[in-house]
């Protein structure tokens, strides 16, 4: 219960690492806002959190800038404060090079870099004027640092939207340190959520995934929620600009 006087914002919080990251923030008595544009996963992820818990849902689209300055400035006006925002709102498509159309492109930018630009944005003004200091953490992935061959598995535009992402975490972080606002990334490898289902389903890609993991199994939601939650301590304020990245040693080699 290290974050009972914190006010924290999950995007994508009704489902997979998103549903984890917030209900490892309920468990450590902070107030949590679940936004997601799927209000009924947000709904469920609320509905799992411990008993007396304070927290709720705000529908948004993380792309759209109206939509999030209303999910910061609700958050404000119903608990008075913003202490900690995850972006973790994300999508994947797997599309060759040669056949990726601008629309995909756009769509996977947008919502994987545009919108933590634009949370992050509008959550640092909030930060800087309470003069608190404040956390942020993006979710990038080990694909802002490597590209991932296999056979069909080609996703150039979210290679580089996390890519991006990872850059954007290091050039925040430079800005918001002298306001006391730390900027970090959690960088999960393959981990099991509905965004990774289909594949895992394939025992072949399973296979394909353990026997480079040397930790020897998929992550979990839970292991990507450990790792926010320990950016978020007070004790951590010296961590800024950083990627912890959480994939069972994949990178290692
Ligand atoms: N699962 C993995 O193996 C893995 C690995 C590396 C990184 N990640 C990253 O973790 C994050 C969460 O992924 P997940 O596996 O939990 O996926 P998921 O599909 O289970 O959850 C993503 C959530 O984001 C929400 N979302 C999508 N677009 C949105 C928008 N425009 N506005 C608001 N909410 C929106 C969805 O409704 C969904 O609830 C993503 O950023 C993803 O890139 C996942």
């Amino acid at each position: 219960m290290k974050l009972q006087n914190k006010v924290v914002i999950v995007t994508g919080a009704g489902s997979g690492n998103g549903r984890a990251i917030a209900l490892r923030y309920f468990e450590e008595g902070a107030t949590v806002v679940v936004a997601d544009i799927n209000e009924s996963g947000a709904n469920e992820t609320i509905a799992m959190a411990p008993a007396g818990s304070k927290g709720m849902v705000i529908k948004v689209d993380v792309t759209n800038p109206a939509d999030v300055e209303k999910m910061v400035s609700q958050t404000v006006q119903e608990f008075g404060q913003l202490d900690i925002l995850v972006n973790n709102a994300g999508i994947v498509a797997f599309t060759p090079f040669l056949e990726l159309g601008v629309e995909e492109w756009d769509r996977v930018h947008n919502v994987n870099l545009k919108a933590p630009f634009l949370c992050s944005q509008a959550a640092a003004k909030e930060m800087i004027k309470a003069g608190r200091g404040g956390r942020i953490i993006n979710i990038t992935s080990v694909e802002a640092h490597r590209v991932v061959s296999s056979s069909g598995h080609c996703q150039p535009h979210y290679n580089s939207s996390k890519g991006g992402l990872f850059m954007l975490t290091k050039a925040i972080a430079l800005e918001l340190a002298s306001h006391g606002i730390t900027v970090n990334a959690v960088a999960p490898g393959v981990v099991e959520t509905p965004f990774t289902q289909k594949g895992l389903e394939n025992p072949e890609v399973k296979e394909w995934v353990l026997e480079r993991v040397p930790a020897g199994r998929v992550g979990k939601p839970a292991d990507v929620a450990n790792a926010v939650v320990f950016l978020s301590y007070d004790e951590s304020e010296y961590i800024t600009g950083s990627t912890l990245v959480v994939d069972g040693g994949w990178t290692i080699h």
